[in-house]
C-alpha cells in the first residue's frame, strides 16, 4: 500500500466504490483512471475503494484491467510503475450493461451486494452522452443504488459537460435531476476550475491586498480572455462538436468561469456557497455588450483550409470527418460584454476561444488604463534598434496554460543616457518557482467529489446563468453566420472589430 500524501494533500478515508458510466471512452482512458491512478499511487485513496466500470462492450474484469493498466502507463502525470500499477487495477471491475435500460442497473446493484460487506459510500460519474443524464440519473435511483442524503453513506453523481445546449434545456435538466437528487449530490464538472492556475486567480486576487484597489472601472480599460487551441475535429470529435460548437462547448462554462474568478467580489469565506453566491451575482450582471446590432458585440467562424504550424495541409471545418458539410457549427467565438455592477460597469470584456489557431494558449489579460500625464517616451526596442511607440499600459496576465504563471507588463527606464521607457515583463513562473508537474484538473476534482466538497463544481443556479449570459447570441444566430478564418492564425479577422472604441486590441501572443 503506498504511504498516505503530504501535509498539502487529503487522504480520503472512507471506503468508497467509484462507477464510471461510459467506461470505455476517451474520459475514463486518458484523465479520470490515471487521476485515480496518481491519487492511490500517492496514498491518497481509501484502504477499501473498488472503481467499476460500466458499458456496453463486451469486456470482462480482466480484459478491462489490461486495458486500464496501459492506460495508466501511458497517460498517467507521474511515472507509473508496474508493480503499482498492478496493484492498483486489482481495485477495479467491469460492468457490461446497457445504460438506458434498469435491468443493467439492478444487475449492478446486486453485484455491490456481492462484494460490499456492507452498503458503502457511492460515486458515480456519468461520462455519457447528455441526452442520457435524466435516464441514468432514475434508474440510479429507481433501483436504489443512489440514497438520500443525511445516512450513514453517502451517494454523489458527478455530470459532465455540456450541460444542457441552452437556458431552457439547462433549467429543464435541473429539474429533472433535482427530482432525484439533492443539489448535494449533484457535482456538476468543469475541469478548469480544478486547473492550479484558474484556483490560483482567486488566491492571487483576495491573499494579496495590493490588487484588490485597482480592479475595478477606475483602473481598468479592459479585460481581454483567450483560450486557443491548435487542434481541429481529429480523433472523431466532429460528432459531437458540430452539435454543440465553441459557444456551447468553451465558452459557456470554462470561459465564462474565468471570467467570474476575475471580476467576482471576495467572499466572505471559502465556503463553497460562499464562492459560488459571488460567482452567479457577477454572471447575473454579464451581458452582451450591445451597441446597436448583436454583429458589434459577437463573431463566430469556421476555419478554412489550409496549412498547419509544421507546414502540413489541414482540411476546412466543413470537410472534416464527421461534420455536416452545411453546418452552421461555429468552431470560434468572440463576444464582448459588460459587467453592470459599480465595480465593473463600462469596462469591455472581450473573450475568443477557438480550434485550429496559431497556438495552444489560455490566458486572461487585465489591461490597465495608461498614466494621465505621459512624461516618458516610450520605446520599442528589438535587437538594441528602438523605435519611439505608444505608451504602454499596464497588463497583468494570468497564463493558464501552458508556461503557467502571472506576469505583470510594467514600464521601466532603459539603461542609457535618455529617459526612455521600456515595456519588461515581472514574472512569476511555475516551473521556475516549484520544481515539480502541476496536478491535473481531474486528480483535484475527482478527490474533491470523494471528500465531499463542491466548491469547484458549479452549482444549478450557477449553470442556469452562464445559459442567460449567451443565450441572446443563441436566439440570434440566424445574424451571426460564421465567417471564414485560415487555420494557424488567430481567428475570424472580423473579431477585430468587437475592439471598436477600445484602448488596445487582442493580444495574440
Ligand atoms: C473541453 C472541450 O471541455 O475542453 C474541448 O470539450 C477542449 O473541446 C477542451 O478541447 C480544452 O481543455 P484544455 O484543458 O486542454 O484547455
Amino acid at each position: 500500500m503506498p504511504q498516505p500524501g503530504n501535509i498539502t494533500e487529503s487522504r480520503v478515508n472512507d471506503p468508497v466504490t467509484i462507477v464510471i458510466f461510459g467506461a470505455s471512452g476517451d474520459l475514463t482512458h486518458r484523465k479520470l483512471i490515471p487521476a485515480l491512478y496518481i491519487a492511490y499511487a500517492q496514498g491518497l485513496l481509501p484502504e477499501r475503494f473498488t472503481i467499476v466500470g460500466f458499458a456496453r462492450r463486451d469486456y470482462d474484469d480482466e480484459i478491462f484491467r489490461g486495458m486500464l493498466a496501459d492506460s495508466v502507463k501511458e497517460f498517467s502525470r507521474l511515472p507509473a510503475d508496474d508493480r503499482t500499477v498492478a496493484d492498483f487495477v486489482r481495485h477495479i471491475r467491469y460492468h457490461k450493461g446497457d445504460i438506458s435500460t434498469i435491468g443493467a442497473y439492478e444487475d449492478l446493484r446486486k453485484k455491490f451486494e456481492d462484494v460490499e460487506t456492507y452498503p458503502e459510500n457511492r460515486l458515480f460519474y456519468l461520462s455519457i452522452i447528455p441526452s442520457l443524464f435524466e435516464t441514468a440519473v432514475r434508474f440510479l435511483k429507481q433501483s436504489r443504488l443512489v440514497v438520500a442524503p443525511g445516512g450513514a453513506q453517502w451517494s454523489r453523481v458527478v455530470i459532465e459537460k455540456p450541460f444542457g445546449r441552452d437556458l431552457a434545456s439547462a433549467r429543464a435538466l435541473n429539474g429533472e435531476l433535482l427530482r432525484h437528487l439533492d443539489e448535494s449530490q449533484i457535482y456538476r464538472i468543469d475541469h478548469y476550475l480544478g486547473k492550479e492556475t484558474v484556483q490560483n486567480i482567486l488566491s492571487f486576487r483576495f491573499a494579496n491586498a495590493i490588487f484588490e484597489p485597482v480592479f475595478n472601472r477606475s483602473y481598468v480599460d479592459h479585460i481581454q480572455i483567450t483560450a486557443a487551441e491548435t487542434v481541429g475535429m481529429e480523433k472523431g470529435r466532429g460528432g459531437y462538436y458540430d452539435e454543440y460548437g465553441a459557444l456551447r462547448d468553451m465558452v459557456t462554462n470554462h470561459l465564462l468561469q474565468l471570467l467570474c474568478l476575475v471580476t467576482m467580489e471576495a467572499p466572505g469565506d471559502l465556503s463553497a456557497d460562499s464562492i459560488r453566491n459571488e460567482k452567479v451575482k457577477v454572471l447575473n450582471a454579464m451581458r452582451l455588450d450591445v451597441r446597436q446590432e448583436i454583429s458589434d458585440a459577437v463573431c463566430r467562424g469556421q476555419y478554412a483550409a489550409g496549412v498547419d504550424a509544421q507546414g502540413k495541409p489541414v482540411k476546412g471545418y466543413l470537410s472534416e470527418e464527421r461534420i455536416d458539410p452545411h453546418s452552421d457549427t461555429e468552431s470560434f467565438a468572440a463576444m464582448r460584454l459588460s459587467i453592470n455592477n459599480w465595480r465593473w460597469a463600462g469596462v469591455p470584456i472581450l473573450v475568443r476561444t477557438g480550434k485550429r489557431m496559431a497556438k495552444k494558449t489560455t490566458e486572461v489579460a487585465v489591461q490597465f488604463k495608461v498614466p494621465p500625464l505621459q512624461l516618458f517616451q516610450q520605446v520599442e526596442c528589438e535587437d538594441d534598434v528602438c523605435d519611439i511607440a505608444r505608451i504602454k499600459p499596464n497588463t497583468l496576465i494570468f497564463q493558464i496554460q501552458p508556461n503557467e504563471g502571472i506576469f505583470l507588463k510594467v514600464g521601466t527606464k532603459r539603461p542609457g543616457m535618455r529617459f526612455v521607457v521600456e515595456d519588461v515583463k515581472m514574472d512569476f513562473s511555475y516551473s521556475g518557482t516549484w520544481n515539480k508537474s502541476l496536478p491535473e484538473a481531474y486528480e483535484r476534482l475527482l478527490l474533491d467529489t470523494l471528500h465531499g466538497d463542491s466548491t469547484l463544481f458549479t452549482r444549478s443556479d450557477e449553470v442556469e446563468a452562464e445559459w442567460k449570459v449567451v443565450q441572446p447570441i443563441l436566439d440570434n444566430l440566424a445574424a451571426l453566420k460564421p465567417c471564414a478564418y485560415p487555420p494557424n492564425a488567430w481567428g475570424a479577422p472580423e473579431a477585430d472589430r468587437l475592439f471598436l472604441g477600445v484602448e488596445g486590441k487582442w493580444r495574440n501572443a
